[in-house]
């Protein structure tokens, strides 16, 4: 079934003829205030394609508009006000949420196409800080939300597992490593051997050519350094994996730079062929000046590879592998200048696909003014900021609802929802100042605040259900759902029926926050609705009713979460 807005457009349309449906979806809105109608189209653009005046467009639309889920149309000032017929948008509204349930909002228009999403994508050797969170969380919702659209999703963990940097921690591991410190700390103490290793090339120069050496021994396949890089990553990837556990994230595939290795030759001949790889001081690189570009180098002087060799491997293997309609590339902006740079060379190369790359990119996150740099080891654990909010939502719920069922279970639902919802919280270009008391904050427009919505709603359903027996909602008719016509009930209604809006929106402007804040609406306009309409003592119609509403706003917040990535329990 369709949205009432989809249903007046489509009329609207046909009045219109020059103009579509999805024109005319586009131009309309929904008023501020309920004495501008419930939705309104202003006849402003129209007024050009015309040549008429609005308010003569919006007269003649007044007036031939109608059908039965409208009570009447106002042409205002250059505006069509419409009107709904409140109990008639109501029954169909609950209605189609309780049948379609898990699937409301669902589409297929992503039916048959492939997106690779490539996200999270943490360097080995250095802890999982809360600036990794933020690709993490947005990738995986982005997932979830293509998902839900139809679409087939590939999630790719694009491990910096490859690099001069491994050259460096094999230095600092053969002069200082400690192995019993290793099996203790895991990643910590390769962070402080990276740490050192920095502190000392200070003084030492001659480090950071010994590390240069090292890192063309595992270019060149030597055993002895690649023993000592895959033991860097197994302790790496054991600790990421108990992250993405914490925070219910999964991949389709961890193949890191070093994945690559071996199809590297591919990129440096095809570039020697287009004739775009030139020579300057024993490296090789393209130059992008024709594109107000710096040039990308692609081999080192020692003949090593780099990022952006190794991003062009991967994006001619991913094409390959997935025949991919989007390949979509989750960073901080940071790396704007290197994903145009390579997604140029795309282009050069003759790949017309070039224009489905994207890169999505978010704001840098800060420590109070300071900037994060694992070098000097100022950094924030995020496996640390997730137990810290485990452990305080344990103690919140210790103290509240002690008898809870799987506390522990709920304090990781909740206290790791609280991260995820904060990181999406605004939108992904902001800049975050990371701060403790934001993250841990679990009042006001944080994820805990409507997950804790989502339990009431559980709660009150439970409750109906012991004390009346198994509701049957299908059997519910117009009269019942004349109970739900107050204000407070309709603003439930209303915002149920723009979900399906909102996903797509999120989907196009690849902005997971646009559901996120959706949630947080939702849960305002229930706490109301919840707050001036009793729902167990009502009578039993009106009690259906509302419970009926109830269940459209548990499925529907439930949805909504679970599409960035957090979980509802039904209980906290
Ligand atoms: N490892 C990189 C970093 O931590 C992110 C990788 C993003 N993905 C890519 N294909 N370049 O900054």
């Amino acid at each position: 079934m369709e949205m009432y807005k989809t249903i007046i457009a489509k009329q609207l349309s046909s009045l219109l003829e020059q103009v579509t449906e999805e024109e005319i979806k586009a131009l309309m809105a929904y008023p501020q205030h309920a004495d501008m109608g419930d939705l309104c189209l202003p006849c402003f653009k129209l007024s050009k394609l015309y040549r008429k005046a609005p308010q003569q467009i919006a007269e003649q639309l007044a007036e031939q508009l109608s059908g039965d889920i409208i009570e009447r149309v106002e042409a205002v000032a250059g505006y069509v006000n419409i009107y709904l017929e409140k109990s008639k948008l109501v029954q169909q509204l609950v209605q189609q949420v309780l049948n379609e349930a898990d699937k409301f909002g669902a589409r297929n228009i992503g039916q048959g196409k492939t997106i690779v999403i490539d996200f999270s994508s943490p360097n080995i050797a250095k802890p999982f800080h809360i600036a990794h969170l933020r690709s993490t969380v947005i990738g995986h919702a982005l997932y979830r939300i293509f998902t839900f659209l139809g679409y087939n999703c590939v999630r790719i963990n694009h491990l910096g597992d490859w690099g001069t940097q491994f050259g460096k921690l094999i230095v600092a591991y053969r002069l200082w490593g400690n192995e019993q410190r290793i099996a203790e700390h895991g990643i910590d103490e390769l962070l402080q051997l990276y740490v050192k290793f920095h502190e000392q090339a200070e003084h030492d120069p001659s480090l950071e050519e010994q590390a240069r050496q090292w890192f063309v021994r595992m270019e060149a396949g030597d055993e002895e350094a690649l023993q000592l890089w895959r033991r860097f990553v197994d302790i790496s990837v054991a600790e990421f994996k108990r992250i993405y556990a914490l925070l219910g994230v999964e991949f389709d595939s961890y193949a890191g730079e070093s994945f690559y290795n071996d199809k590297m030759e591919r990129v440096v001949s095809e570039l020697k062929h287009k004739q775009l790889l030139v020579e300057d001081d024993g490296a090789s690189l393209v130059r992008l000046d024709d594109y107000q570009m710096p040039p990308a180098l692609i081999l080192k002087k020692d003949g090593s590879s780099l990022y952006h060799t190794r991003d062009i491997a991967a994006a001619l293997y991913r094409k390959s592998a997935y025949s991919f309609d989007k390949a979509i590339y989750v960073t901080d902006y940071a790396q704007n200048l290197h994903f145009q740079q390579w997604f140029k060379i795309i282009e050069l190369l003759g790949y017309e696909w070039h224009k489905d790359l994207l890169h999505v990119a978010f704001g840098r996150v800060s420590l109070e003014g300071m900037g994060l740099s694992t070098r000097k080891g100022n950094i924030i654990r995020l496996e640390e900021v997730l137990k810290q909010a485990i452990a305080k939502t344990k103690a919140i719920i210790e103290e509240r609802n002690p008898t809870l069922a799987d506390k522990d279970e709920v304090a990781r639902q909740v206290g790791v929802g609280a991260i995820i919802f904060n990181d999406l919280s605004a939108s992904r270009i902001k800049d975050i100042v990371f701060s403790w008391e934001d993250a841990l904050s679990f009042e006001g427009e944080t994820g805990p605040y409507v997950q804790y919505a989502h339990a009431r709603a559980c709660n009150v359903l439970r409750k109906a259900e012991q004390k009346f027996g198994e509701i049957e909602f299908k059997s519910l008719g117009a009269e019942a759902f004349a109970a739900l016509t107050d204000e407070a009930s309709i603003q439930v209604v209303k915002q149920l029926a723009q979900f399906s809006e909102k996903v797509e929106l999120a989907m196009n402007k690849l902005e997971p926050s646009i559901i996120s804040r959706y949630t947080v609406d939702l849960a305002q306009s229930f706490n109301q609705f919840y707050h001036h309409n009793p729902i167990l003592n009502a009578e039993e119609n009106v009690r259906q009713a509302r419970l009926a509403l109830v269940q459209a706003v548990q499925i529907v917040l439930g949805k909504g979460l679970e599409l960035v990535g957090i979980t509802a329990p039904k209980e906290m």
